[in-house]
């Protein structure tokens, strides 16, 4: 028979096995909720995260671009660039606005996108001055503008971020500078030139880099200049002018656009001469039509400014919304092409 020690030890050997069992258990059980928690938490993480992902991109960032209209082939080709690259891309939402060539319709565009609050102005300005007002309005409001393709003058810089486009004094040197090489620098010539739209900066500025050139050289003489509005209805008008004024003098054409060029090209053949032999023409874009005419042997010279400035726009205006500083001027590549046979080999690849 057990004695009572006995009995006394067992039960507490028992009861000391219980009590372990049950601490065991319990840390089992905070454990496994200590699991729980954690999952639960980084559930919540990714769920943070994945809803400020999705934040993020319900949230385009807004660009309103005010356009100049549609006077132009090169002026088209910018539009569908800038329509395509952000139209496509989700990151973005586009408002779109056609000033039909008004500096006044684009004031009025530059207020709605103020007052919808649009997270980037692009402008492309169809005259140079007398943006003051309403852009101090956009820097007030805390809107970056961004100028697409044409210059403003305007006494505080800092009305505006960037500038993305050409040097257009270099194109208008360019051209002269082809133009005396096709010609000859010894050989006398009389200039006619087509001036874009009067106020724009892609007008004044061809015009001045022309003249810098033009001056130098005694033989050669603008004798006379005239806006062509930079369409090809106006070019063809002017030149028409041009023709009954001065006639068998002119030697050749200098345009601030392909189609003022194209149309000078069909006045010249209605009056009877022959574009690009009797009259030499150099035109600045780079349009299809353009390259046409020179293998045609109707144009010779095409200093290309290049209008697809989509993809530039969608950078720098990421770039931006990053927080990242942007290059004061964004310049886009271009070159010139001389003759027919420039022309036919770059015709296949031309974008615009
Ligand atoms: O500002 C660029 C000029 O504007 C282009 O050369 C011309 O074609 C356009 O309309």
């Amino acid at each position: 028979m057990k004695s009572i020690k006995q009995v006394l030890m067992i039960f507490v050997t028992v009861l000391s096995l219980v009590f372990i069992l049950s601490a065991c258990n319990t840390e089992n059980t905070n454990s496994s909720n200590e699991d729980t928690t954690a999952e639960e938490n980084n559930e919540e993480t990714t769920n943070d995260s994945e809803e400020s992902e999705g934040e993020e991109s319900s949230d385009p960032i807004v660009v309103g671009f005010s356009q100049i209209g549609a006077e132009s082939g090169w002026r088209t080709a910018e539009t569908e660039s800038i329509k395509e690259t952000l139209e496509n891309d989700p990151q973005f939402e586009l408002k779109f606005s056609d000033a039909q060539q008004k500096q006044e319709n684009q004031i009025k565009a530059l207020r709605n996108f103020i007052a919808q609050e649009v997270d980037i102005i692009a402008l492309a300005p169809v005259v140079e001055s007398g943006w003051e007002t309403v852009l101090t309005d956009a820097k007030d409001a805390g809107i970056p503008v961004i100028l697409l393709d044409r210059g403003i003058e305007v006494e505080d810089e800092t009305l505006y971020t960037s500038f993305i486009g050409s040097d257009f004094i270099l194109e208008g040197e360019n051209a002269a500078k082809e133009l005396i090489n096709l010609i000859g620098e010894d050989v006398e010539t009389n200039i006619v030139e087509l001036q874009g739209t009067v106020g724009a900066s892609a007008a004044n500025d061809r015009m001045e880099g022309f003249a810098n050139v033009i001056e130098e050289n005694d033989n050669y003489n603008i004798i006379k200049s005239q806006t062509g509005e930079f369409t090809r209805s106006k070019g063809k008008e002017v030149m028409e002018a041009f023709l009954k004024s001065d006639g068998e003098n002119i030697d050749a054409v200098y345009a601030h656009n392909d189609d003022m060029a194209l149309g000078a090209i069909q006045a010249i053949e209605e009056y009877g001469l022959k574009p690009g032999e009797d009259i030499k023409i150099v035109s600045v874009d780079g349009i299809r039509d353009i390259f046409e005419a020179v293998v045609a042997g109707k144009a010779n010279i095409i200093v290309e400014c290049n209008p697809l400035l989509g993809p530039q726009l969608a950078q720098a205006a990421k770039d931006l919304m990053d927080g990242k500083e942007i290059e004061r001027w964004i310049k886009t590549e271009e070159t010139v092409f001389v003759g027919a046979e420039e022309a036919e080999a770059a015709l296949p690849d031309r974008k615009y």
